[in-house]
Parts: C-alpha cells; structure tokens; sequence
C-alpha cells in the first residue's frame, strides 16, 4: 500500500492549544482482559516514543544557550510530557508487572521484525535480526515466570500471536558493551525510512530497559529479581547498540526534526490500525500535535542549518511498523541465525568462528559466575511445572535441543546451565 501524506505540507493542532485538562490527560484505561494484543503493543510502544521526546529535549536544552529555542523546546517538552502520561497511564491497574512484560517483549518481537522486512539498509537490517532473537529468547525466559509467579499462561497477553520458545540463550547476550557498537549510517545518504526504524527501536529499547530497572524490584522472589537485573542489563546493550548506529554528526536541529518526524509517522500508523475508536482518536489527536512540533522543528533545521527539512525527512511519511504476527519471519530467522556473534570489527560472526580471545568471553564468564538467573528460570519451571511454558506448533517446540545445540556457546557457560539432554527430557513429558 503507498500513502501519500506529506506532513510538512499538513496542518495539525497549534502548540498554544496542546494544554489539556488532567481530566483529559489520564483517560480511562484499557480493559487487559478483552484488549487486542496489538492495541497494547502500540501503547507500550507510543509510551517509548513520548518517554525519548521528552528526554532529548532536555537533553538539546541543556547544550543551547539561545533563549528562544529554549522557549519553545521547554513548553513542547511539557507537551511530550503530558502525552507521556495519557499513553502510559491507560496501563489498567490490575495488569501485573509481568503481565506488562510480557507486552513489552512482544513489542520488541514484532516490531523488530517488522522493522528488518522493511529496512532498505543491509547492515541495519541485519543488526535488527541480531537483536531480534535476544528479545525473542526474553519473552520465553519471563513467560515462566508469569506462569509461576501469577499462574498466567503467555497467550493471555500475546494472544497466539507470537512464538513463546527459546531463542538465542540470555545467558549469551552479555556482551562487552564496546563490541556492542556498530556502524553508523551517512545522514546525507540514509533514507528517511532508516533514521526513523533506528528511532522508533532505540525508543523502544530504551523504555524497556528503564521499565524492567523501575519494576524488577517489585516482585519479593530473588530469582526473579535476578532475572530483571539480566535481562535489563541486555536492554541496556540494545539501547547502546541501536543507537550506535544513528550518524552522530546530525546536528541538533536535525535531530529534533528526526525525532518529531518519528512521532507523527508513529502516531500516524497507529491511527491507521488502531481496532479501538477510543485510543484511535488519542492517536489521532496526537498525530495533530506532532504535526505542529515538526514544523517548528522544521524551521528550525531551515534557519540554523540552512538545510531543506525534505533533505532529511523526505516529501512522505514512511510507516514504522504495522504490528501483527511475524511468526513465520521470526522462526526463519531463528532457524538460521541463533548462533549468530558480534565479531570484533562491528560485524556479525558465528560460534564456531569465535577467536579463544573473543572479548565478550571476560564479561560473561565475570556475570555468570554463580549462575545465570534466566537458566534458574528454566530449572524452577521445570520442579513446579515438570517442563518449560512454551506456545508455538508442536514442530518448533519440539525443535528446542537443536535449537540449543546450535545457539548455545560451550565457552563461558553458566555453570546451571540447563543442558540439550535436559532439554530433551522436557520435551518426552506430555501432560
Ligand atoms: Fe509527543
Ligand atoms: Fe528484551
Ligand atoms: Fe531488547
Ligand atoms: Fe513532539
């Protein structure tokens, strides 16, 4: 499907007019028993996108000393702010930290992939697949736990739509944070499609990271604390990898038009999918407000840069990501790419190519010294459950050992590791 929407070209909401009531600004939330699970995957994802809105305009603020940017950068943060909290607070009360969790995976899942399909860079593209598995493997280790902790099975919240297996092992994702790093792409040459893929993905990322540091502690089992620790510790090499790969020489100007473009091409999907009348015209809404924070931003990027904004955001909206099921993308790539590595010179290698001096080797052996709470996980599930939480066809669950005798590294285990045999036993029992 083309569109043809040029949001430079489009009126929204004036700024003056973006102050709401806090009536307005905490709506009813939405109910987690008959939510569509993509519905909630656009909030959690929208929540990201305002979280980054906002802090990277105090971030601009606190380089600039020209007042009257800083005038319009403060009272347009206090917009980002106010649509932070009418996003994130339709979060209903009754859905656990877990159960959130579960959604925030998910998002990860679908939309990386979403993201990799529609990426005209090859070495981003690439770099998205990476990522993918490790949040593939996430959602599969927390999945136990939403079972054991409060007796959910994944489906209630991932309603069928994405795969709940292993992935490429957490326990492997610890990597040293500088091999992490990627190339970046040439902002003169990048197509807008690329800038906005990396700014959606680095917002995600990023909110999940402070999610998991902010809630991880509300759960009293230690295991389980444990494994927030691990797994947000990952998201914090997510953040640091996607958003190595954004041109760092954009100017700030440039950066603000990107990331205003990135919020009207979001809320304008989401408005095109939402199946809810009610948070479609949030979307809506906000689209409008974006609109006018872009053509500022674009003015902006005109005066100081002397740079046309179509140069850097093209004449048409791009679409970050329709969420829907990705399953078949999602095994293709597992199938082919669990034993995937970062190599030394920021590309991708394998296991078996790894150097005995691989750098990320230290690092794992030094946080899995007394065992990796995400392979506990594995080991609690297995006493209380007699095997693992799982949700996929029976072909790929039954894939589990060899998937792990391929994605597995024998180099710096974790010494609770749960092992292929042990896997295999799981797979035997059918009750
Ligand atoms: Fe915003
Ligand atoms: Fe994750
Ligand atoms: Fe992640
Ligand atoms: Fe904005």
């Amino acid at each position: 499907m083309t569109t043809t929407f040029n949001p430079l070209k489009e009126k929204g909401i004036p700024v003056d007019e973006q102050l709401r009531t806090w009536h307005d600004i905490v709506q009813k939330p939405f109910n987690k028993t008959d939510v569509d699970c993509y519905t909630r995957t656009r909030q959690i994802l929208m929540n990201g996108i305002e979280v980054e809105a906002w802090n990277f305009k105090h971030a601009f603020a606190r380089f600039s000393d020209d007042i009257e940017i800083n005038k319009f950068i403060a009272q347009t943060r206090r917009i980002e702010d106010m649509q932070q909290t009418t996003v994130n607070w339709l979060t209903p009360s009754d859905q656990s930290v877990l159960e959130t969790t579960l959604g925030y995976e998910q998002v990860a899942v679908d939309l990386t992939a979403w993201l990799a399909q529609n990426e005209p860079d090859k070495y981003v593209k690439e770099t998205f697949d990476f990522g993918l598995l490790e949040d593939f493997d996430h959602l599969y280790r927390y999945s136990q736990w939403a079972h054991m902790i409060h007796g959910i099975e994944p489906s209630d919240i991932v309603q069928g739509q994405t795969d709940v297996v292993l992935g490429r092992p957490t326990q492997n994702h610890h990597n040293d944070n500088a091999i992490r790093l990627r190339k970046h792409y040439d902002k003169d040459t990048a197509a807008p499609q690329t800038k906005v893929n990396i700014l959606t993905l680095v917002s995600g990322e990023q909110q999940t990271h402070n999610f998991y540091a902010e809630h991880g502690m509300q759960y009293g089992n230690d295991i389980l604390r444990e494994t927030y620790a691990e797994i947000c510790d990952v998201e914090e090499e997510h953040v640091s990898m996607y958003e190595s790969l954004i041109d760092p020489t954009e100017s700030m100007y440039e950066k603000l038009l990107l990331h205003e473009f990135t919020e009207v091409c979001n809320y304008y999907t989401c408005m095109e999918d939402e199946v809810d009348e009610r948070i479609k015209k949030i979307w809506e809404m906000f689209m409008l407000f974006e609109i006018e924070h872009m053509r500022y931003a674009a003015e902006l990027v005109k005066k100081y840069d002397k740079k046309d904004p179509e140069e850097i955001i093209g004449t048409n909206i791009v679409i970050p990501c329709r969420f829907k099921s990705q399953k078949k993308y999602v095994q293709d790539i597992l199938k082919k790419e669990i034993d995937k590595r970062l190599d030394n010179n920021m590309g991708y290698t394998t296991i078996d190519e790894l150097p005995d001096d691989w750098e990320s080797y230290s690092v794992q052996e030094a946080v899995a010294e007394d065992g990796a709470p995400t392979e506990t996980t594995i080991r609690l599930i297995m006493i209380a459950d007699n095997r693992d939480i799982v949700e996929a066809d029976d072909a790929l669950i039954a894939k589990q050992p060899q998937l792990l005798a391929k994605g597995l590294q024998d180099e710096a285990q974790a010494p609770n590791t749960v092992s292929i045999e042990e896997y295999e036993e799981m797979g035997e029992r059918d009750d």
